[in-house]
């Protein structure tokens, strides 16, 4: 299925088939992520790896793997070290800055207008982008609404939230953000956040609920505000070369196991946003409506100028408007 191969990528399956003794060359292809396997990241990886499986009937076998930090495991796909990632698209800007639009606070209303907005062809259009960075940009995951949470401190309005330590991703637009609501942001990769919860580093996070959900979080926490704040997409991405050096058939079994992931990562995310948040208060966190929702919009837009002035005020108006 290869004309190429990556480093450790070929293997050699000696076979017997009806009857013809040869090798059959086999491709591996690994891909990570940083979520547990019940989750919505885990679902997707395991419909990406079955379906690839199925489509080239073992001509590619893929290795799912769980790492700790997702802007690493971007990393080592660029440099080849491994075929393929998924996960928040939350580092992804420091690879592909035009994906940063994606982040700006407050652009979608709803997961239908997010999904439409990544499936059309702005979604397209920064897919593109990605194969000057030694990146093959196969689809557009979902990480979800990320909500607040908090150990000790409660959180009625914005104002209450200045001056707060919050874990946030490495991501600048989120800081600048968070900066303009007037709360310290604390960039750190995710697998250093529950140390900080427990040594008290960070007064809190914010995190979509299938995160919060599968990571435990809610023993960490003891408040959710559910302020929906952010759309956090995921995104599957491979190595350029990799993903060229794979045949016609390769190439879009790759892009169906994507089409499938795509599917169970969205199904996972619906039902955690349905289901999950009684579970979660059935765990005992608090979970806390948000009424006021544009005061928490308006306390962010002091870094709204500064966004039009990175991104075009343009694309925003196109991502916000899209119907
Ligand atoms: O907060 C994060 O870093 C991301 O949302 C996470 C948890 C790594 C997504 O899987």
């Amino acid at each position: 299925l290869t004309r190429i191969t990556t480093l450790a990528s070929l293997t050699l399956a000696a076979g017997l088939t009806a009857g013809i003794s040869g090798a059959v060359a086999q491709t591996t292809l690994t891909v990570t992520h940083s979520s547990p396997a019940d989750s919505h990241f885990g679902v997707a990886a395991i419909a990406f790896k079955d379906a690839i499986e199925k489509e080239t009937d073992g001509g590619i076998n893929v290795v799912i793997q769980r790492v700790d930090n997702e802007r690493e495991a971007i990393e080592s796909t660029q440099l080849g070290a491994q075929e393929c990632a998924m996960g928040s698209a939350g580092p992804l800007g420091n690879f592909i800055p035009e994906t940063r639009v994606l982040d700006v606070p407050f652009l979608f209303d709803s997961y239908a207008h997010a999904r439409g907005v990544l499936d059309s062809e702005i979604g397209d259009e920064l897919l593109a982008k990605f194969d000057a960075r030694g990146l093959k940009g196969v689809a557009w995951l979902e990480n979800g609404f990320r909500n607040l949470t908090t150990g000790s401190k409660t959180v009625s309005g914005p104002e209450d939230m200045r001056g707060m330590k919050i874990r946030t991703m490495e991501n600048e637009v989120h800081m600048k953000a968070w900066q303009a609501a007037g709360v310290l942001p604390t960039p750190m990769a995710f697998s250093e956040l529950p140390s900080a919860l427990q040594q008290g580093t960070v007064d809190g996070q914010e995190n979509p609920i299938p995160v919060i959900l599968s990571n435990n979080l809610d023993m960490m926490q003891k408040h959710l505000y559910l302020t929906r704040h952010v759309y956090s997409p995921g995104i599957l991405l491979c190595n350029l070369d990799f993903f060229e050096g794979l045949d016609d058939a390769g190439r879009k079994a790759v892009q169906d196991g994507a089409k499938a992931a795509v599917v169970a990562n969205r199904t996972r995310v619906e039902q955690d946003e349905t289901q999950g948040i009684e579970t979660l208060r059935g765990r005992g966190i608090e979970v806390v409506e948000i009424t006021n929702r544009d005061a928490f919009r308006d306390a962010m837009s002091g870094a709204n100028a500064d966004f039009e002035a990175q991104f075009g005020a343009d694309l925003l108006k196109r991502i916000r408007d899209w119907k």
